[in-house]
């Protein structure tokens, strides 16, 4: 697995994946998201990427600086934060390790910043899964919240927790 960068070669696959059951369930009051606009857009807050398996695109990663994202779709939120959101495009890709793949470069990429304190993640109260997979990866529980109409659960890891975990992620292979 590797993460790079989304291209404007990519917008027609991730409107595509955005109109998967899996995503829109992971998201259902989100409305559709800008990607022909916002993929070519270079913000400072964020970076979408996207998850290879070789050559070929399994799911996308889009990390943010909540403090600073134009949107302030986190509120009131400290600095040296990032905040991220991860989904496999096609179903037949779901839980074959490629999402832990991908989060594992995420965090490494997010904590390689040495500002970062800690990475968040706020699935909806009822993704058990996505919860589940992020418990897996280190996550802990944080606290509940609101937005809009969506009730989730924030999921936090600190730099102390990642590096206590680090080198046994070296070891985790990707399933098949
Ligand atoms: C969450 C997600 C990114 C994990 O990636 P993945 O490649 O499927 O996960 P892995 O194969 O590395 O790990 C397997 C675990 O992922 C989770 N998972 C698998 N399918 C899932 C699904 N449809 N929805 C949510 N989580 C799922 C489960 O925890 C699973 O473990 P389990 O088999 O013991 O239940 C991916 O499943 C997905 O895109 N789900 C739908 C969108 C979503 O819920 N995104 C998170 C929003 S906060």
């Amino acid at each position: 697995m590797r993460l790079r960068p989304a291209t404007s070669a990519d917008v027609a696959l991730l409107e595509a994946w955005s109109g998967k059951d899996h995503v829109i369930a992971s998201a259902p009051t989100e409305g559709p998201f800008d990607w022909a606009g916002e993929v070519p857009r270079s913000v400072p807050w964020r970076e979408i990427l996207i998850g290879e398996e070789g050559a070929r695109p399994v799911g996308v990663v889009v990390i943010i600086d909540p403090a600073t994202e134009e949107t302030h779709y986190w509120g009131e939120i400290a600095p040296d934060l990032r905040a991220i959101d991860i989904w496999i495009g096609e179903e037949a890709d779901l839980g074959r390790g490629y999402g832990t793949g991908m989060m594992r470069q995420a965090l490494a990429r997010c904590f390689a910043d040495s500002s970062v304190t800690a990475v968040i993640i706020d699935p909806l109260a009822t993704n058990v899964r996505a919860q589940r997979f992020y418990e897996r990866i280190g996550f802990t529980f944080f606290e509940r919240r609101t937005f809009g109409e969506d009730d989730c659960f924030i999921y936090r890891i600190t730099r102390e927790s990642w590096d206590a975990q680090k080198p046994g992620y070296e070891n985790l292979a990707v399933r098949r």
